[in-house]
């Protein structure tokens, strides 16, 4: 995520790197976390490099799921694995680029005649051109067709020297019993595939497909299984989340699935990413006031805060509308940290458009900002738009963008000293006595306690110091 502003409280798109950057937090199995029936064949073992957003780390546990309970056995290096799959992003050029040079690393070596396969939105959009780009690959498989990667690993077994499963409008996609949770504290949940929105710049109704959204009663009953587990935290995901809608005869409305889903006895904190502005109605915003498990956060993607720019990038709303939801969410009880993300440098983003997103900034004073340059992608109406922005303007544009944020953050993160905050612990360092966790907001907490085997629990911290990506404190005790 090298464009990405390093202000944010959690990253909604990561790099592995990123991920494994926190070398001293070690969070240790959940006791209850699920672990897949296995068929009890050995198959062989497969390793999972991931790329991407939060929906490709969700659909690597799936994937991880699925090949568990065939009988494979995950290993940490493409060395040490008969299979090496690589789920891919492909939402700016540089992530898509990422996984070629992953994939020419094999070029000459012996792990060149392993089954290597990519996965995801780069298989999608590239699909059999990957196989002559790096003809040692021979697994090509969108999201959508997870499910039948043992039977495509079962034809390359037996002979088959190239698989594909490209077909990107089915409902196979959403959880099933064999999902391999890796995150022991907070369990994803895929509520709506795809996406119909067609932002002019974007990939994903290309590589995703059209929405598909999940039926309400299985995701209740996912819940309700995943709370008897031990989760107390879901987090339901999609592309636009809120643009649910429920294709059984209850015809559930988003709102009054959250409240559902934060009823379920043992569920203490409900969360939700992505909404999309345009969806984003006052009964939503309604059910967060009504009810506390509905987390204190919303992560409500703006792109630009000039109209004329949000047309262009058929985002169907108005920077006046946006305002409107912001204004919304800021009229609820309590005080809800609102994020979003930004795009810079979109062909015909004049000095003073950008100025107008800076001015937004300004006005909402955002919590977190996830900020990028505008990146050409294949099969988007964006590509064929006139007055591209040098990349050196769009740098100087981040820049300045992220240095505007990080004053905002540090001031709004001064203000929380002497504030406690209840925080689900999911880390603790290898320094004695110190941890760390998510507070209802999403800010992350760093904070001491005396306290051993903290982790998985709820703990009131006091804010005692502050910076502009996390938060310091100690155990109120
Ligand atoms: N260029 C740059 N950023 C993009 N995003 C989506 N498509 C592009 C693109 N072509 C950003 C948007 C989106 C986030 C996940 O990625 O800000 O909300
Ligand atoms: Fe892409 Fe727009 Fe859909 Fe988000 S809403 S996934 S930015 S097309």
């Amino acid at each position: 995520m090298e464009k990405t502003i390093h202000v944010a409280l959690e990253t909604l798109i990561g790099t592995p790197s990123q991920r494994q950057a926190r070398p001293e937090v070690h969070a240790k199995p959940h006791p209850s976390s699920r672990s897949p029936r296995s068929n009890e064949r050995d198959a062989g073992t497969f390793f999972l490099e991931t790329f991407g957003c939060q929906m490709n780390d969700h659909d690597s546990e799936k994937v991880a799921g699925v090949l568990v309970s065939r009988g494979y056995t995950q290993v940490q290096t493409p060395a040490d694995a008969s299979v090496i799959l690589y789920n891919t992003c492909s939402i700016r050029e540089k992530a898509a680029q990422k996984v070629f040079s992953r994939l020419g690393e094999f070029r000459g070596t012996s792990d060149a005649g392993k089954i290597i396969g990519v996965l995801g939105c780069v298989a999608q959009q590239e699909g059999e051109n990957i196989f002559n780009r790096a003809p040692w690959v021979s697994l090509v498989c969108g999201s959508a067709s997870y499910r039948k990667l043992p039977e495509m690993l079962d034809k390359l077994e037996a002979g088959d020297r190239r698989v594909t499963g490209l077909d990107n409008d089915t409902d196979e996609t959403f959880e099933t019993e064999i999902t391999r949770r890796d995150n022991p504290f907070r369990a994803f949940l895929t509520i709506i595939e795809g996406c119909d929105k067609a932002c002019s710049y974007c990939v994903v109704p290309f590589t995703r497909g059209p929405e598909r959204s999940r039926a309400s009663d299985s995701i209740l009953r996912e819940v309700r299984e995943l709370a008897e587990l031990g989760y107390s935290e879901v987090q339901l995901l999609g592309q636009t989340v809120n643009s649910y809608k429920d294709p059984t005869s209850s015809k559930m409305k988003f709102s009054e699935l959250l409240l559902a889903v934060a009823d379920v006895p043992g569920i203490r904190r409900v969360r939700f990413t992505t909404s999309h502005p345009r969806d984003f109605t006052p009964d939503i915003v309604a059910a967060i006031d009504a009810q506390p498990k509905l987390c204190d956060h919303v992560h409500l993607p703006v792109q630009s805060g000039s109209s004329e720019v949000l047309r262009a990038m058929a985002r169907t709303y108005t920077r006046e509308e946006y305002l409107e939801r912001i204004a919304l969410i800021r009229a609820v009880k309590r005080e809800i940290s609102i994020t979003t993300d930004i795009i810079v440098g979109f062909p015909g983003e004049t000095e003073e458009h950008f100025q107008e997103t800076l001015r937004l900034l300004e006005e909402v004073r955002f919590d977190a900002l996830f900020a990028f340059k505008y990146s050409p992608r294949p099969n988007t109406p964006s590509l064929a738009m006139n007055d591209p922005i040098p990349e050196e303007e769009k740098s100087r544009r981040l820049a300045v963008l992220q240095k505007v944020q990080s004053e905002i953050q540090s001031a709004r993160h001064a203000k929380m000293i002497g504030q406690t905050m209840e925080v689900l612990v999911s880390g603790k360092s290898r320094r004695e006595n110190r941890w760390s966790g998510h507070a209802s907001s999403n800010r992350v907490l760093n904070f001491t306690s005396p306290h051993q085997d903290l982790l998985g629990t709820y703990v009131n911290v006091l804010v005692t110091d502050a910076g502009p990506a996390s938060l310091i404190g100690e155990h109120v005790l």
